[in-house]
């Protein structure tokens, strides 16, 4: 074999900054059952036991040091699954590592400066970027939106409602959890807390379902939150509209068995209606239902999910096969999401008497 098919045909080596629950619990398991393309080399965090340890997982190098990890020429792909306040940091310096392709798990940003910043960069050196909201990456959302497009586009209504068990009741399920930081204690009678559980709900949980959203009102600039919630234990009901389309946002994490997570979209001549399956659990991809007034389609399930789904496509940039999603929509997908973010994190905590710092109107 030539170095050239060898290199064609050799998984690609894939560095992991930030080993908590998402890489245990999600990413190690997609990458398990993609072994023959990816191949984890290098593991880093900022806790050297759970750097060790989850390293120890897969046969990779580990270390504390995000800088030795970028200069690892074994790393073509990186993935930043540390928290949400090292993203953008961190994936600037992994385009300027000048590796094959970045994987930034959600939110990749929590401002329009560091999005400035990212979108700089990321033109300037030409480095891949794929956001971790893996609904875009679903199978059964793909095949749903390949199919809409040859359908009347006027949606009025979107719904995104998430009903789902804490987040440590699938880690368990999936591996053993090494390194778990407990939810901070929330005071919902707070104002300030109202506004974060708003805020952290749409930059952390809605924001897998709003490039979906944004999907059927491309007129995102034109945003307007009418009404915003918290719901115990955590949750949200947020009532927005986006030019002319009414968008309701639902989430409760409580003690439920059954999780439902259903996305939405209805106009006057179709409607779309998919069930995706939970997260973490390997189940196959959502299934999605085109109805109209003569027919139905049902599209998936297929055989995989979307972080699945995050990684074959990672794999195709790296090899040169696939090509990235466009920056400019990653961009505007999470001005979008911090947009609503903003707005409902003032309607709420105003709705709960607090001083409203900003404008509902974003
Ligand atoms: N796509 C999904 O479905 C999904 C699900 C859960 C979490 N997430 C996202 O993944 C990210 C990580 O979440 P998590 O659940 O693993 O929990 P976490 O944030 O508690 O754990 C992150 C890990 O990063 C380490 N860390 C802290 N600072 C670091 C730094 N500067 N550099 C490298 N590592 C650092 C911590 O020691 C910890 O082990 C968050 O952005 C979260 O929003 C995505």
């Amino acid at each position: 074999m030539s170095s050239q098919e060898h290199e064609a045909t050799a998984p690609v080596g894939v560095g992991i900054l930030g080993a908590g629950p998402v890489t245990q619990a999600i990413h190690l398991p997609s990458l398990a059952r993609l072994r023959d393309i990816l191949e984890v080399r290098h593991v880093m965090d900022v806790d050297p036991a759970v750097a060790e340890s989850v390293a120890a997982r897969v046969g990779a190098r580990f270390g504390t040091s995000m800088e030795e990890l970028l200069a690892d020429p074994a790393v073509e792909i990186v993935a930043i699954c540390s928290p949400h306040q090292f993203h953008a940091a961190q994936v600037i310096a992994a385009c300027r590592a000048g590796k094959k392709a970045v994987l930034c798990e959600k939110p990749f940003a929590m401002n329009g400066e560091e999005a400035a910043a990212i979108s700089a960069v990321s033109a300037e050196t030409g480095v891949p970027i794929i956001v971790g909201a893996m609904h875009t990456f679903d199978p059964g959302w793909l095949a749903a939106e390949a199919a809409w497009g040859t359908l009347p586009a006027q949606v009025h209504t979107v719904r995104s409602s998430i009903v789902l068990p804490p987040n440590p009741r699938f880690e368990d399920f999936a591996t053993e959890i090494v390194g778990r930081t407990p939810p901070p204690a929330r005071d919902t009678t707070d104002g300030e807390a109202v506004r974060a559980m708003l805020t952290g709900g749409v930059m952390g949980l809605a924001i897998h379902d709003l490039p979906l959203v944004r999907r059927f009102t491309p007129d995102f600039a034109d945003v307007a939150v009418l009404h915003a919630e918290t719901v115990e234990p955590f949750g949200y009901v947020i009532s927005l509209r986006a030019g002319a389309t009414t968008i309701e946002l639902r989430a409760a994490m409580n003690g439920t068995w059954e999780p439902s997570w259903t996305f939405e979209a209805i106009g006057d001549d179709a409607a779309l209606s998919i069930d995706f399956t939970p997260s973490y659990v390997h189940a196959g991809s959502a299934t999605a239902r085109i109805r109209t007034q003569h027919s139905t389609t049902v599209l998936g399930p297929y055989g995989h999910n979307g972080y699945e789904g995050e990684w074959r496509r990672l794999a195709g940039i790296a090899r040169g096969t696939e090509t990235a999603p466009d920056a400019e929509t990653l961009i505007h997908d999470l001005e979008f999401a911090l947009a609503i973010a903003a707005a409902a994190a003032s309607a709420g905590s105003a709705a709960r008497g607090a001083k409203a710092p900003q404008e509902t109107r974003a």
